[in-house]
């Protein structure tokens, strides 16, 4: 085994197998689908463990041993020329690229494409040309690296992380990566994607191209018991120790999401000694600690409304926790909110690509995108106390309507 690091708590997403928190089945159930050939596409909200999970499934022996793998991720990518740029770097850092032969031939390819597509007059690379010559050459180009895979020894686990990004691309994107991806048999594929809605439309729509080519998994939030019970080992490990009331604590007001109770515990490690036990109110000291260092990005994102409407809204949102009926006259008259189009203006731009900062959950609720953020403003609020002491039924309400 590697040295301990110093904090057990990781918040990237390459996490050695003994800090990982169970994910089993999910695991095995990743690594069967793949054996037996199928494609998969992975689902969950943000920050739950998509791509940390599929990292882990990397570093199993049935699968490290037995397959190429390559990771792609194209959160960032905006067109199909972003995307073989990352196809690209994918081939640099996959397994097979990590010998002296293997990295020849995928640099003697990539140096092809590069000199085919991505040549600009003065011969520096770019990726600007790619698009130029439409959807052939980009099939074209494609084609070079879908063939390699093909012909590679070991078969190989291409995943693209953030898959639903294609849909945003100007070229019709999937279909043409669907024509490739239904002719491989060296090469299993993981989409995987936090955009529920854009995933599910692009894979069981009967009119999209990739409709029913992938089995669909849906991951969910890591049971309170699993988590309560790595906290406590990874605690003991160091000679520490946590109260389980303090691990439930942090799993209601965090509603399970992974990365912000790893943040939370990480920061809870760090302050713990080892002759007194974390409990819930060393937690909450904690929190209003990263809510302290959190303070400057927080002020800037009220800075963002423009409006007094926009942060009543978010104010309302954020002290019921789960909203519901915020046009109604009772809710209206409690937060200063004066007409209901205005109200509905405030959501639209709250839940909107620009600010983000508003979820809609089930048909007519609403919450925070940011459980800090809530939190934070509960705090401006002076119901941070009464957020803590109504975490766990808040838990089961916000569970409850998403199902
Ligand atoms: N099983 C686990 N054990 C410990 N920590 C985990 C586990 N799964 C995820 N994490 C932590 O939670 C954080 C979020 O995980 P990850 O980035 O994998 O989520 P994601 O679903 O891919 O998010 P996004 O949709 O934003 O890409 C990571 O920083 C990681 O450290
Ligand atoms: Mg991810």
């Amino acid at each position: 085994m590697n040295k301990k690091p110093e904090n057990p708590f990781f918040t990237t997403i390459s996490i050695p197998d003994e800090y990982f928190c169970d994910r089993k089945k999910e695991t095995l159930d990743l690594i069967n689908g793949l054996k037996n050939g199928y494609n998969i596409v992975l689902k969950s909200p943000r920050r739950i463990g998509k791509s940390s999970l599929i990292k882990h499934v990397f570093l199993q022996p049935e699968i490290a041993g037995q397959y190429n793998t390559l990771y792609i991720d194209i959160y960032g990518t905006k067109c199909a020329a972003d995307f073989i740029r990352e196809f690209q770097n994918g081939f640099l850092s996959a397994s097979f690229a990590k010998f002296e032969r293997g990295r020849k031939s995928v640099l003697s390819m990539l140096r092809n494409l590069y000199f085919e597509v991505q040549t600009t007059p003065g011969g520096e690379l770019s990726g600007a040309r790619i698009g130029f010559d439409g959807e052939t050459r980009i099939s074209f180009t494609l084609q070079e690296m879908f063939n390699f895979l093909e012909q590679t020894n070991k078969p190989n686990i291409v995943v693209f992380d953030e898959f639903q990004q294609i849909q945003y691309y100007p070229e019709r994107m999937s279909a043409i990566l669907r024509s490739f991806v239904q002719q491989m048999n060296n090469t299993h594929f993981i989409f995987s994607g936090s955009s529920r809605h854009l995933l599910s439309q692009m894979f069981d729509m009967p009119n999209e191209p990739f409709y029913k080519s992938a089995k669909s998994m849906d991951l969910n939030i890591i049971s309170i018991e699993s988590y309560r019970e790595f906290c406590r080992s990874m605690f003991r490990l160091y000679g520490k120790e946590i109260e389980d009331t303090a691990i439930d604590l942090v799993y209601h007001l965090f509603c399970g999401n992974t990365y912000d109770m790893q943040q939370v515990m990480k920061a809870a490690f760090a302050g713990a000694v080892k002759t007194r036990a974390v409990d819930v109110d060393a937690i909450i000291a904690t929190i209003q600690l990263i809510l302290f260092d959190k303070d400057k990005d927080f002020r800037e994102n009220l800075n963002r409304l423009d409006n007094q409407k926009e942060r009543r809204v978010l104010f309302c949102i954020a002290n019921e926790g789960l909203a519901t009926g915020l046009t109604s006259a009772s809710t209206m008259k409690r937060y200063g909110l004066d007409n209901a189009s205005s109200v509905q203006n405030a959501l639209r731009n709250l839940c909107g690509d620009k600010l983000n900062m508003v979820a809609k959950v089930g048909r007519s609720h609403y919450k925070l995108q940011d459980k800090f953020f809530e939190l934070w403003l509960a705090k401006m609020n002076h119901t941070f106390d009464a957020k803590v002491a109504n975490a766990g039924v808040l838990f089961e309400a916000v569970r409850e309507i998403e199902g």
